[in-house]
């Protein structure tokens, strides 16, 4: 049996039902569970309500740098604050989702967040799922399971219009997917998996299904049974 704790690194684009499913696996594996786009997310919070030009890449920076962020890695928990501020709900916003993509392409804060979820990760004493864009690539490269999950535009559409409510209009939904899509492509080459990455197509399965898919790339030395 392995001594080091497990590592599960999860990368995929908005909607391809990545946070569902490091959730799943964290719990049905009993791990801790990371999302790092909470990390940014709760960066661009901060910039926002600190009144900053998210152009001012310096100021943006060592206002991160400097920030006290805590996340909980709960699966069942996955409480955010910073700074003493709870933003478990209002990274969720709309505001903070348009504004992300200009926080997550700063590259010092990238540096910043990566170093903090490096450490997170190092200091998981049971094992963890770290979910995000360059997890795989980046962050953990030397996890045991690292995995690309994908699935069709339109698939990713229509969950993302299923989370957001019926009352949004579907033709907005779309173009939020796609323009998140290509904002967030110039951060990390995610589209394409790295050697050794399993890449997962989610379309056509059930969450159920995903979470099996992954728990069975989970190698031996690491199996509780
Ligand atoms: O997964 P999400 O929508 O919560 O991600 C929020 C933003 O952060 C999105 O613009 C992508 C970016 N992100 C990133 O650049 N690197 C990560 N590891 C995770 C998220």
């Amino acid at each position: 049996l392995s001594d080091t704790p497990l590592v599960v690194a999860i990368d995929g684009p908005s909607g391809s039902g990545k946070s569902s499913t490091a959730r799943g696996v964290a719990e049905r594996l009993g791990l801790a569970n990371l999302d790092t786009g909470a990390m940014y997310r709760a960066a661009a919070w901060l910039a926002m309500h600190e009144g900053l030009d998210l152009a001012d890449t310096e100021g943006v920076a060592r206002l991160v740098e400097a920030a006290d962020l805590r996340l909980e890695l709960d699966p069942a928990h996955q409480d955010v604050t910073i700074n003493g501020h709870d933003v478990t709900t209002a990274i969720r916003e709309p505001a903070v989702s348009a504004a992300v993509s200009a926080v997550a392409t700063n590259l010092d804060v990238r540096a910043n967040l990566i170093a903090r979820q490096r450490q997170i990760i190092a200091e998981a004493p049971d094992g963890i799922v770290a979910e995000g864009r360059d997890i795989t690539t980046v962050v953990a490269p030397e996890a045991p399971v690292r995995v690309l999950l994908v699935a069709d535009p339109a698939a990713r559409v229509a969950r993302r219009h299923a989370e957001l409510g019926e009352h949004v209009d579907a033709e907005a939904v779309h173009d939020q997917v796609v323009r998140r899509d290509r904002d967030d492509s110039t951060v990390a080459a995610f589209h394409d998996a790295a050697p050794g990455v399993t890449v997962l197509d989610s379309t056509d399965l059930t969450l159920e299904q995903v979470v099996d898919a992954i728990c069975a790339l989970v190698p031996p030395a690491f199996d509780p049974a």
